[in-house]
């Protein structure tokens, strides 16, 4: 039986997580629980896992929290607050599997404790591995953590990896990673147009059901940078080998191709019950509840190169991984900051990029070698974004 953290359970990942840890009751035992203020849904979800402890990051929502427990059937779970806390419930000597699955740079100090306590993590906070590179890998290597990637694209390429491939003999066998993408709703759409586009459209995601920050993402192909520079930190590849591919049916998850010419592909439904149940039972299987492929559904298999100026923050993201340090972590900031503003309609669609770059260049890039550095650059890129759309709305 092993212990179960989920950071972000509130959200898209941390539900499918849920749905799937309840079908294996004798193998998963909910012990932790956190969201930043949506006690509605953690309530519900305490009341059907009762797990030992919650944290609600943000304080007056705790308190209402601790009220709506206090006369239930599950009064006694302790509920804590505060970000810090996010980090105690990672590291409970209880817990053996940590899921990240907070959105964005907030997840990244828990993540981080996850595996510097050696735990095994369910990574699905892709901004976090983005902002620590290094200082992540390293943490993991050190306490001997298990690593085991979210992202169905990074989920498939695990699969479809030599099994040793972390002893380094991958270097001489993989020629490059095939990592796909479903180009977004906005494929096809006249570039002039983009300008036009609203958050409403932005989230509406042809083939995935996510939350907001990622669906935008998707929509501004952001998500496959960001997804660009994870695979080069979890496979140990240069960006060089990695080859983006837009596939729009998003049948194949992703692809390695061999030096003896083989390319080996993972598929399946478009559910990210899929890979979170091959994380949750690693190296064994079991059951996901996804649907099974009916591959006589598969009518067609697209595969074409991305249009860089459709999609410029793809660009971003390799000048990003090239200029190397801090930049990744600025990168992600400034797009935090930017998304944020387009949701809340301040900014379009197509300033998005365009406010990502300008803070890029703004920032010098400096080695990202403490955890210090990378949390002083995320920051000021912060500051940095919020200066350049306040500027752009006067
Ligand atoms: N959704 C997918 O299919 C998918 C696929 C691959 C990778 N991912 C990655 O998985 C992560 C989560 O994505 P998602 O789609 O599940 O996001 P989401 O639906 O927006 O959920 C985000 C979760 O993070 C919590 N949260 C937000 N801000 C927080 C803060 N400041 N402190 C603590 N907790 C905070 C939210 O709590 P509240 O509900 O209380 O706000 C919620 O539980 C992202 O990094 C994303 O890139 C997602």
């Amino acid at each position: 039986m092993k212990g179960l953290c989920i950071l972000g359970a509130t959200g898209s990942i941390g539900v499918s997580t849920l749905d799937v840890a309840a079908r294996h009751p004798h193998l998963y035992k909910v012990i932790a629980l956190t969201a930043n203020s949506n006690i509605d849904v953690l309530f519900q979800q305490c009341l059907a896992h009762h797990p030992q402890y919650v944290v609600v990051v943000n304080e007056s929502k705790s308190q209402e929290f601790q009220q709506k427990i206090s006369h239930s059937q599950v009064s006694d779970i302790k509920v804590l607050t505060g970000a810090e806390a996010l980090e105690i419930v990672a590291t409970l000597d209880e817990v053996d599997s940590v899921m990240a699955a907070i959105v964005g740079a907030a997840g990244l100090l828990p993540s981080l404790a996850a595996a510097k306590a050696g735990k095994t993590v369910l990574l699905a906070n892709k901004e976090a591995l983005v902002m620590s590179g290094d200082i992540f890998m390293d943490a993991v290597t050190a306490s001997g953590a298990h690593l085991l990637p979210i992202d169905s694209e990074h989920n498939a390429i695990f699969q479809c990896m030599p099994a040793h491939y972390k002893t380094g003999t991958d270097g001489k066998q993989v020629r490059r990673i095939l990592l796909t993408a479903s180009g977004g709703p906005f494929r096809e759409m006249p570039i002039e147009k983009m300008a036009d586009v609203t958050p409403e459209q932005a989230v509406a995601h042809p083939n995935w059901d996510m939350g907001k920050k990622i669906s935008v993402d998707s929509a501004t192909m952001m998500n496959k940078g960001l997804e660009m520079i994870e695979a080069c930190l979890l496979f140990n590849m240069s960006p060089e080998q990695i080859q983006v591919v837009i596939h729009p049916q998003s049948v194949i998850h992703s692809m390695v191709d061999y030096v003896d010419g083989t390319v080996l592909a993972q598929m399946g439904n478009p559910d990210m019950r899929i890979p979170i149940a091959h994380a949750m039972a690693w190296p064994e299987r079991f059951d996901s509840g996804a649907k099974p492929l009916n591959i006589f559904d598969v009518r067609r298999m697209d595969f074409e190169e991305p249009n860089l100026q459709r999609f410029p923050c793809l660009r971003l993201a390799y000048k990003a991984i090239h200029a190397g340090g801090t930049m990744p972590t600025v990168l992600n900031a400034a797009n935090e900051i930017a998304v944020e503003a387009f949701l809340d309609r301040r900014v379009k669609f197509t300033d998005i990029p365009v406010i990502i770059e300008q803070c890029m260049d703004a920032i010098a890039v400096a080695v990202a070698d403490t955890l210090a550095v990378i949390l002083d650059h995320d920051q000021q890129a912060r500051t940095v974004a919020k200066q350049i759309i306040a500027d752009r709305l006067n």
